[in-house]
């Protein structure tokens, strides 16, 4: 038999271990790993000349924009900036215009993505009006529903625990998952308001609206309110102590809840907020140091199961003005997540398998990729070739985001990648998108 393609002298991430070997790839799929001598023969042969390989990065919180945001990103911009970060496969959160919460909206932005993307993608929709329409959304291909608790974004009201529970109970045996934004709408504007009203408008004014306590109400809140009900529930960006220990504390008791740090709550806090002003306002904010290093336990420990970078791509002039509650809320983060997490394995302070865990294996198994995450014959031949060894310095200008702005610009880092295969398919080679746009495909969980 001949393969499509061979890959020799990786050094890949297989099962825990970095172990020498080829790949072949067969028809987007892992045909076989093992020595360069049990390959097949094959279309074609690329030497990794012991390039790190790893299961194709997911990232499952990415915001894509395009339709009426498409000034701040694309699914082109913002899938080949995937590529390039190493993603194979990206969630597009639904906060968009239109906003994604019906069937029509969704229908609309899967044609629009399916031509226009780099990587494999999949869609979040927001919960729709009625919960009747929930079960007609999931049949047209949702990874999961996104629900907004700091400000009314969806269909659903946030303020009724009743209306919640109704929704949460539709969606239970619909299987997938409900990904938060965990933030108390009515303490969250209640603060706001009276900052507002005392004319505060610095960076500390905006922190302490959004404050710990404002997460903490949220978590608590939705725990309780799904308590008897059988969901998925992984909170996004989980940015306080309190939050990472209540979830754990409901992991303990058997639920299905899981959660999310990014890059920004792990590398930043709020002592940076002097150094990068305005640019690192986001929601949640940056927090103290206490809290980051909580955070850092929780991804050592294992309590917090994924990274996501919350990619937030915004245009540079909605990310200054005079008043801090008119900057658009964000960064974009998919060029810089995989490079900043390598550099930790660098230092001995996170293993490959911590990272190969955070950014493939558990968003693969959290949201029912059962064909991601791993490099496995049968699996889908997504693949992140990097440098591991390769130290450089994170140039924002040169992003393949729309969003050329990050806090990380100018920091040194390792683990640059230089290939990103998705569907067996190479996207990205040193530096350039090299496939079509469209070659990326539509994903949804399987439970
Ligand atoms: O920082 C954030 N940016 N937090 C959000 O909740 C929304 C996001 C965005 O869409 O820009
Ligand atoms: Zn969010
Ligand atoms: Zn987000």
């Amino acid at each position: 038999m001949i393969v499509d393609s061979v890959l020799i002298n990786a050094k890949a991430y297989l099962k825990g271990q970095i172990v020498d070997c080829s790949i072949a790839i067969e028809e987007g799929k892992i045909h076989k790993i093992g020595k360069e001598t049990q390959m097949p023969s094959a279309d074609e042969k690329t030497n990794l000349h012991n390039l790190l390989v790893l299961p194709g990065l997911i990232d499952e919180h990415v915001h894509l924009r395009d339709e009426g945001k498409a000034y701040k990103e694309d699914f082109v911009s913002g899938t080949s900036a995937s590529a390039a970060g190493g993603f194979t496969t990206v969630f597009d959160m639904p906060n968009n215009e239109p906003v994604t919460m019906s069937v029509a909206t969704l229908r609309d932005r899967m044609a629009l993505a399916a031509r226009r993307t780099f990587v494999n993608v999949g869609l979040y929709s927001e919960f729709p009006r009625k919960v009747s329409e929930l079960q007609d959304i999931v049949s047209e291909g949702v990874v999961g529903f996104k629900l907004f608790m700091g400000s009314q974004i969806g269909g659903l009201n946030v303020d009724e625990d009743e209306a919640l529970q109704d929704a949460f109970k539709e969606v239970s045996p619909l299987k997938v998952p409900v990904a938060v934004h965990a933030e108390d709408k009515t303490l969250l504007y209640a603060n706001e308001e009276k900052l507002r009203l005392a004319k505060k408008v610095s960076l500390q004014a905006f922190e302490q609206a959004h404050s710990e306590e404002v997460e903490l109400k949220a978590i608590e809140r939705l725990i309780k309110i799904s308590a008897s009900i059988d969901i998925r529930m992984h909170f996004c960006h989980v940015s306080t102590a309190k939050g990472v220990e209540v979830i754990s504390e409901a992991k303990k008791t058997g639920r299905k809840v899981t959660c999310e740090v990014t890059p920004n709550h792990l590398f930043l806090s709020a002592s940076d907020l002097g150094r990068y002003g305005q640019l690192v306002i986001m929601a949640p904010p940056l927090r103290n140091k206490d809290q980051v290093k909580a955070l850092w336990k929780g991804v050592e420990e294992g309590t917090i199961d994924t990274v996501g970078s919350d990619h937030a791509p915004h245009a540079a002039n909605e990310k200054v003005a005079s008043s801090v509650w008119d900057v658009k809320v964000g960064v974009p983060g998919l060029e810089t997540t995989l490079p900043l997490m390598l550099t930790e394995v660098k230092k001995n302070r996170l293993s490959f398998a911590q990272v190969v865990g955070l950014l493939a294996e558990k968003p693969a198994e959290i949201f029912g990729l059962k064909d991601c995450g791993q490099l496995e014959q049968g699996k889908n031949a997504d693949i992140s070739v990097v440098d591991f060894n390769k130290k450089f310095k994170v140039d924002a200008s040169k992003f393949k985001s729309k969003a050329k702005f990050s806090p990380y610009d100018g920091w040194e880092v390792v683990g640059k990648p230089v290939k990103t295969y998705v569907n067996g398919n190479l996207v990205f080679d040193d530096g350039e998108i090299v496939a079509k746009a469209g070659s990326g495909s539509i994903v949804r969980g399987e439970f």
